[in-house]
């Protein structure tokens, strides 16, 4: 099958970005991590972090015609902003689940609303940079019931 990984932004700064809140490991860890994994079990896996939401939108949109099967998406701050890219997943009705590294119902009320969860197959939170491991591996055996 084949996988694609949408990071929001600020996400190319994990591993020096608050580390107490986000953990030390850095974004090209967690995606070597992914890759691994994913090529392990045969699949295919694309990764994309960017600051802009038009370049989220717009790889979603890709996404559909690559016939992309199944998406793990940290929005970061767009979690709690973006209709434009809640839409573009109902667009493209391509499964998805939502991941964050931090626990963000202990933290401050504005980030306890999230526009995806309540499309999202699952959503993991505050289990650190494993959450996309466990994300991924959840997504596998999805496709493989269906
Ligand atoms: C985050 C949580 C968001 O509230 C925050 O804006 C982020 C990261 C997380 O992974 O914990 O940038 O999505």
């Amino acid at each position: 099958a084949s996988f694609l990984v949408l990071h929001g932004p600020n996400l190319n700064l994990l591993g020096s970005r608050e580390p107490g809140l986000y953990g030390a490991v850095t974004l090209e860890q967690i995606n070597n991590r992914l890759l691994e994994q994913a090529q392990r079990d045969g699949h295919q896996l694309q990764v994309l972090q960017s600051n802009a939401e038009y370049q989220l939108i717009d790889r979603i949109h890709a996404a559909r015609d690559e016939g992309i099967d199944f998406i793990i998406i940290n929005p970061a701050a767009f979690t709690h902003t973006s209709v434009a890219i809640r839409d573009a997943l109902l667009a493209v009705s391509i499964p998805f689940i939502e991941v964050h590294l931090s626990n963000v119902y202990r933290r401050e009320a504005f980030r306890h609303h999230s526009y995806f969860s309540d499309i999202a197959e699952g959503v993991i939170c505050g289990l650190g940079a494993e959450g996309y491991a466990l994300a991924l591996q959840a997504a596998v055996r999805r496709l493989e019931q269906n």
